[in-house]
């Protein structure tokens, strides 16, 4: 009788166990070739070739790149498009990865951006929307390049150095006074600035 009880009360056999010490495995297996797989995926979509498969066609954005120092210096240290455009830690990425692809994926097939024309008629509103991207997130994207703290504010020019020390102080972000860096300013970008920093101060 005893007997009889303590085996009921083993949740499972042990042909049970290994059933599930399997099935466990298998999904240990299949979990990393999908996390694997996830995550070569985000590589490849990280790369500039993948930007440059949609952002080529249209011409501007890597023609303009190349004629800045940020494609071609004399130290050769140079800016790929998602240095600024993607943040590097992983669940930053991982967001603005999925909410790019989500965004950008159909606007593609619609040919939003299929013709120079359109890429102008769209780029104040893009441009913005990076603006507005960088502001938030402090230029986190320049920042993995260009750190405040090593900037030897006596090596830059006078007008360099007085408006870095005033931004360090403010908290000021890289964007709002490096526009147009890397890329020519859409036309109206003066007045749209404006109206980012009433928004801003509201
Ligand atoms: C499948 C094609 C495609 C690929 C690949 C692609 N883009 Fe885009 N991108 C677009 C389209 C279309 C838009 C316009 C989206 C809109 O405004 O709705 C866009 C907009 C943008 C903008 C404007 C900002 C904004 O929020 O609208 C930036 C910056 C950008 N892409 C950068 C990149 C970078 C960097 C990569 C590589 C990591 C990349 N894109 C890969 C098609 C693509
Ligand atoms: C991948 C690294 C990298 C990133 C990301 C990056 N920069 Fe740079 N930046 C450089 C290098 C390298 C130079 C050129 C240094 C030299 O003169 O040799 C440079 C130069 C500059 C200059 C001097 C421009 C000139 O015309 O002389 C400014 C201003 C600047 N960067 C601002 C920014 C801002 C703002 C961002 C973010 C939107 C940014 N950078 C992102 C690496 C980077
Ligand atoms: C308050 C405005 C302001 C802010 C904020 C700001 N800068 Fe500048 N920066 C300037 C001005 C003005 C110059 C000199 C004019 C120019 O070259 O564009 C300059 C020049 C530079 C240069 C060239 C320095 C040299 O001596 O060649 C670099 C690089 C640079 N800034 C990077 C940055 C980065 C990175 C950030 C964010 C961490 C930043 N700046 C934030 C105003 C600003
Ligand atoms: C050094 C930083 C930097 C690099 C490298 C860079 N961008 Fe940009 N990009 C910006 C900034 C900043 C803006 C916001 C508009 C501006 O200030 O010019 C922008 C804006 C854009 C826009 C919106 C339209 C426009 O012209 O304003 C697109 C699309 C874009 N970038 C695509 C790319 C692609 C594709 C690459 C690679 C070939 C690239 N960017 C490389 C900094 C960069």
């Amino acid at each position: 009788m005893q007997q009889q009880t303590t085996k009921d009360k083993r949740i499972f056999t042990h042909q049970q166990l290994g059933f599930i010490s399997s099935k466990l495995l298998i999904g240990i297996v299949l979990g990393i070739i999908i996390w694997g797989g996830f995550n070569w995926s985000m590589e490849v979509a990280n790369t500039e070739s993948y930007c440059l498969s949609c952002h080529e066609m249209q011409g501007n954005s890597f023609d303009e790149l190349q004629e800045t120092v940020h494609y071609s210096n004399r130290t050769g240290v140079r800016a790929s498009c998602p240095d600024c455009h993607v943040p590097k830690e992983w669940t930053h990425k991982v967001v603005q990865k999925i909410s790019a692809a989500m965004r950008e994926l159909p606007a593609h097939w619609n040919g939003k951006l299929d013709t120079e024309e359109k890429f102008e008629q769209h780029r104040l509103e893009m441009a913005m929307s990076e603006w507005k991207r960088m502001t938030k997130n402090g230029s986190k994207e320049c920042k993995n390049c260009h750190d405040n703290q090593s900037m030897d504010f006596t090596k830059q020019e006078p007008r360099s150095s007085i408006q870095h020390e005033e931004a360090a102080k403010t908290g000021k972000s890289c964007i709002e006074c490096h526009k147009g860096i890397a890329h020519h300013l859409p036309k109206g970008w003066k007045e749209a600035v404006k109206q980012l920093e009433m928004e801003k101060e509201k």
